[in-house]
Order: structure tokens, then C-alpha cells, then sequence
């Protein structure tokens, strides 16, 4: 008879640990196919990803799981707990045998349940440690009361998605605990960091709330694609125009109480001040503390020299957005970026330089030294 393994959980989001159980319980034959119930038995815990970004982050996960799939949708009701779940799932899969997947931390939880005896009535239980329980003496507790329970021998799963949440809320891909693809698509919709994008829309036009997106799309494809991190490219990009709006006096107010330039040329200009006063704004209103994330910021309209991959990143991801309108260098930039962002950004610099020799605007020293610096490492790059 068919073993099916019911796996439910928030999934919120769905880490190395849950895809490592399945594979275990799977390749140790304690089910034949797993169906995971994201959001199934858990009927008063509100999701942070929506429900069709958990299931699809749980597609992304299941890649590389055979026989594991998700539930049908219609076999979820809102609110409903795990018994009813496991009902559904019966008369949807009729005639198979079940087995209830569960962590041996849910498990401590649920054995203190007063409806828990029906759950147990209609399947078995398959019970993976957590680290912080003891799974096997929760085993045999629950074997003492009568319910077919079993331990799969694994090592304990010593990650939870509360931690990923914070990981990737610290700017972390959190890659030891996610598959990359996952931290990809999370960076790619701004999950579980603030709300950034909620706090700059009204700050902005259209145009600049639509270009940084188009930033933070470009910036986290790039990083996915040079093994970059994504979480801090993608914040870097969405706060890298925050002080755009501001008023060149506010500008200046700024740069005034916190240094940031004696350059009259600078100081002058929206321009070039807006990166600089954009890094005090990310650290002083939206709390992020990483040089790194804020450097990009800082010199995303000037470049500077030694600019680190994530500074390159950002540069790039500015100047070639997919809703920039065409500029003379723009085709070959959006070329270049994908082998080298030192050439990419090179190009790009190299443009700005010819653009505001012609026009008379404002020019950073920052930038000479950059485009110096960047002539070097790719001469460098192209005779290695
Ligand atoms: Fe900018
Ligand atoms: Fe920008």
C-alpha cells in the first residue's frame, strides 16, 4: 500500500533542514512521497511571505526532493488545524496509509493537545529531532500512550525559519541554512527586511520608486550571477537614491554636520552629493550599519578607487536598470556586466567623464581615481 508522509509546517520559509528530513525519510523508505501542507495545522500563525510565495519558494526547494510535491490548494481551508488537514488529505489519497511527519519540538506541543488522541487515530507518526528536545525520549512517550510512533535517526535540526528570518533581516543570504535559489528569491522580493519599499514609495515619483526597483531586480540578478550577496545588494540598491529627492540645501545641511566633503565642486552639486548624504540617511533613518552596503551607496554616483564587488555591483546596476532610457554606451555596459563589472563600470565612468566634460556640470575627483584604478585591474584581468 502507497505510504503517503504528511510534512506540514509554516515553511515561512522553507530551509535545508525541512529538505533534509525528506530526503532522509524518503531515502530510508519510512514513506514512499511526501506532501508538504505549507500552512497545514498551524490555523493562528499569520505568514510574513504570502501563501503563494511560500508555496513557491517550496517549488524551488523541491528540485531536488523526488516524490515530494505540495498539497492541493483546495485541500487547505483557513484556519483549519492538522486533524482536519489530515482528513482532507484521506479522502483526497484514498486507500493510501499515512504518516505524519513532525519535529520533535512540534511534537512536545502537540502530545499536551486534548483533540491530539483523533490525529494519532488516523496515522502514524514520523518524528525528527530537533536540537533542544529529546526526540527519543518524546518517542517513547508517545509509544506509551499508544500512539505508532517512530524516530528517523538523523542528526537533529539545529535551524528554524525564525532564524532565517533574522539572518536575512541582518543582511545575511543565511546560505547554510537556504538553497541559494531560495535566497535569491527572497532577495528578489524584499522578504523579511523591513518594509523598505513601503517607507521610499512616498518619498518618490513614480520614475525614481520604478527605477529603484528596476535597481534592486538588476543589482540581486548580478550578485545571484557573480556570487555576490544578494540581500545586501538588494538593500544597498534600494536605498541608494534615498537622499535623491532632498533639496540641495537639506543636501548640504547634511554634508555640513557630518563632513562629508570640503569639495566645493561636490558641494555644489545634487549629484554628487546625494550618494554621500544617501549613506548618512541609510544608517542614521533605515539602521544599516554595513560598510559595505553603505559604501555602495556613498560612491554609487561617483565610484571611487578600490571599489569592493558589491560597490561595482550597485554602480552597475544604477547605470544599466532596465528602465533606463538609451544613452550612448549603454548596449555595451549591459554586455560587459555579465564577465566583469570592473569593465562594465569602466565603461560606464569613462561615458559620465565625456558626458559632464561636455555638458560643464560638476566632476569628482573620486571618479577620476576610480576610472585609474579600474583601467589597472582590467588590464591586469585581460593579461592574466
Ligand atoms: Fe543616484
Ligand atoms: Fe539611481
Amino acid at each position: 500500500m502507497r505510504r503517503i508522509g504528511i510534512f506540514a509546517g509554516a515553511f515561512d520559509p522553507i530551509h535545508k533542514g525541512h529538505v533534509s528530513i525528506m530526503q532522509n525519510a524518503l531515502s530510508k523508505s519510512k514513506v514512499d512521497e511526501i506532501l508538504l501542507v505549507p500552512g497545514g495545522g498551524q490555523p493562528y500563525r499569520t505568514p510574513i511571505a504570502s501563501p503563494q510565495q511560500q508555496r513557491e519558494m517550496i517549488g524551488l526547494a523541491l528540485r531536488d526532493v523526488p516524490h515530494a510535491r505540495i498539497a492541493d490548494e483546495g485541500l487547505l481551508k483557513p484556519g483549519q488545524n492538522a486533524i482536519d488537514t489530515v482528513r482532507a488529505i484521506m479522502r483526497a489519497y484514498a486507500g493510501a496509509e499515512f504518516t505524519y511527519i513532525i519535529g520533535a519540538d512540534k511534537l512536545a506541543g502537540l502530545l499536551h493537545w486534548p483533540k491530539a488522541g483523533r490525529l494519532f487515530e488516523l496515522c502514524d507518526l514520523l518524528i525528527y529531532p530537533r536540537a533542544g528536545y529529546n526526540a527519543q525520549e518524546l518517542t517513547l512517550f508517545a509509544l506509551a500512550r499508544g500512539v505508532r510512533a517512530q524516530m528517523l535517526a538523523v542528526q537533529p535540526v539545529n535551524m528554524s525559519s525564525s532564524l532565517v528570518r533574522t539572518q536575512i533581516a541582518l543582511l545575511s543570504d543565511a546560505r547554510e541554512m537556504i538553497l541559494p535559489e531560495v535566497a535569491r528569491y527572497i532577495a528578489q522580493r524584499g522578504l523579511y527586511h523591513p518594509p523598505y519599499e513601503a517607507q521610499l514609495r512616498p518619498q518618490m515619483n513614480p520614475w525614481r520608486f520604478a527605477h529603484t526597483l528596476g535597481v534592486r531586480d538588476l543589482a540581486v540578478e548580478l550578485a545571484w550571477h557573480h556570487h555576490l550577496p544578494m540581500q545586501k545588494a538588494a538593500v544597498a540598491a534600494l536605498l541608494h537614491d534615498c537622499a535623491k529627492r532632498m533639496k540641495l540645501s537639506q543636501l548640504q545641511a547634511i554634508a555640513h554636520q557630518y563632513r562629508l566633503s570640503e569639495n566645493p565642486e561636490v558641494l555644489k552639486s545634487n549629484a554628487l552629493l546625494h550618494g554621500k548624504a544617501g549613506a548618512v540617511l541609510a544608517a542614521v533613518k533605515y539602521h544599516i550599519h554595513d560598510e559595505d552596503v553603505l559604501n555602495a551607496i556613498r560612491y554609487h554616483t561617483t565610484g571611487r578607487a578600490h571599489m569592493s564587488p558589491l560597490e561595482l555591483c550597485i554602480y552597475v546596476a544604477d547605470a544599466a536598470e532596465a528602465g533606463r532610457s538609451d544613452y550612448p554606451g549603454l548596449a555595451e555596459i549591459r554586455r560587459l556586466m555579465w564577465d566583469s563589472l570592473p569593465q562594465a563600470a569602466l565603461v560606464s565612468m569613462e561615458g559620465t567623464r565625456a558626458y559632464v566634460a561636455s555638458s560643464g556640470q560638476g566632476y569628482s575627483l573620486d571618479t577620476e581615481a576610480a576610472i585609474r584604478d579600474l583601467t589597472r585591474r582590467t588590464q591586469q584581468h585581460q593579461s592574466a
